[in-house]
């Protein structure tokens, strides 16, 4: 006779009302922190071709957008601007001038909405002549780490006073984290938090986020400061300095391809824990799901759950209003 078996987990799974009381994991609006392109000049709203439904706003467009965003319930968005190339330099100068396109943006966001929270991007790429997030020597073609510390460091300052709550360092230099604190207390903001960018890998998945922003590497590539996507142990290295360091979040980069460093990075720090699902990733999903591969809905809904169950309490997503807008629907 047959074996009947004695466990039978199905039963967890027998209706909808059982499943979501068995439920571990739950998406919620307020877990997301949505990217926003910035770019200059007026009435401008220019979708990335490579991103489906993510555009380029000009400073007056963008506070309709997040308007839009905030009455679905996102309340965190990352800005990043997308610098003419005249006004970029090996120094990234134009990154802490107050009057620039950047900072101007975020002041505006604040003042129309002071309850929303900020996190702005430090990193020389989008205002570099080089396009990278460091300076480069021009002879050797070095990234140099600690005089590119001082830039970041007035960036981050510049920002502060822009009125950002969360400093976002994308830029892995070493000892950044621990620099920028330093300038934002020295200078009385105490208050504004640091997001480090903990592990942030050399990921191809970056690719269409560069072409939103013109901000590739004119020349080489970003491996001498972001990580080897080998390697797991050099996560927790990361993680221990940007404690040290008095980060107030860490973060992981890419999201996907790297769960189980989130997860890893989850049990081994009582920081909050972010991901940042980036653009490579929303451009795969996208794609597949135009040619009607998958379907586009349900794949974001179990990505972004998955990056939670990774161990993420917040994710920073393209998603973000097309999730928040699934969320609401229930
Ligand atoms: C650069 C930066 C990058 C992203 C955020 N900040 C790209 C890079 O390192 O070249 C990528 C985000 C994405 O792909 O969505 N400081």
């Amino acid at each position: 006779m047959a074996l009947i078996p004695t466990h039978r987990p199905r039963r967890n799974r027998k209706s909808e009302v059982i499943r979501e009381l068995v439920q571990e994991t739950n998406l919620a609006t307020h877990d997301f922190i949505y990217p926003l392109f910035l770019t200059e000049g007026q009435n401008q709203l220019v979708e990335v071709k490579s991103m489906p439904g993510i555009f380029r706003y000009s400073a007056d467009r963008i506070i309709d957008e997040i308007g839009v965003c905030v009455e679905l319930g996102i309340k965190a968005f990352a800005p990043f601007p997308q610098i003419k190339e005249e006004l970029k330099d090996h120094l990234a100068r134009e990154s802490a001038n107050p009057d620039g396109l950047y900072l101007r943006t975020v002041a505006d966001i604040k003042r129309h909405f002071p309850e929303v929270v900020l996190m702005t991007d430090v990193a020389m790429d989008p205002y570099s002549s080089d396009g990278h997030d460091g300076i480069v020597d021009a002879e050797s073609g070095e990234i140099l780490n600690d005089a590119s510390l001082e830039i970041l460091g007035q960036m981050a300052l510049a920002q502060a006073r822009a009125g950002a709550d969360i400093i976002g360092p994308s830029d892995m230099m070493d000892g950044r984290v621990a620099f920028i604190r330093d300038v934002l207390d020295r200078n009385a903001f105490q208050q504004v938090s640091i997001m480090s960018y903990t592990a942030k890998y050399a990921s191809a998945f970056y690719g269409p986020f560069r072409d939103a922003l013109g901000s590739a590497p004119k020349k080489g590539d970003k491996k001498t400061y972001q990580m080897n996507p080998a390697n797991r142990r050099e996560a927790l290295r990361e993680l221990a300095l940007d404690e040290q360091e008095g980060a107030d979040m860490v973060m992981i980069k890419p999201a996907l391809s790297y769960l189980d460093i989130i997860r890893e990075v989850r049990n081994a720090t009582t920081l909050p824990v972010t991901a940042y699902n980036v653009s490579g990733e929303y451009a795969m999903i996208k794609a597949a799901a135009q040619n009607g591969w998958v379907d586009g809905e349900r794949t974001m809904m179990e990505v972004l759950l998955s990056i939670k169950r990774a161990g993420a309490d917040a994710i920073l997503t393209y998603f973000a209003k097309e999730a928040a807008q699934v969320l609401r629907r229930g």
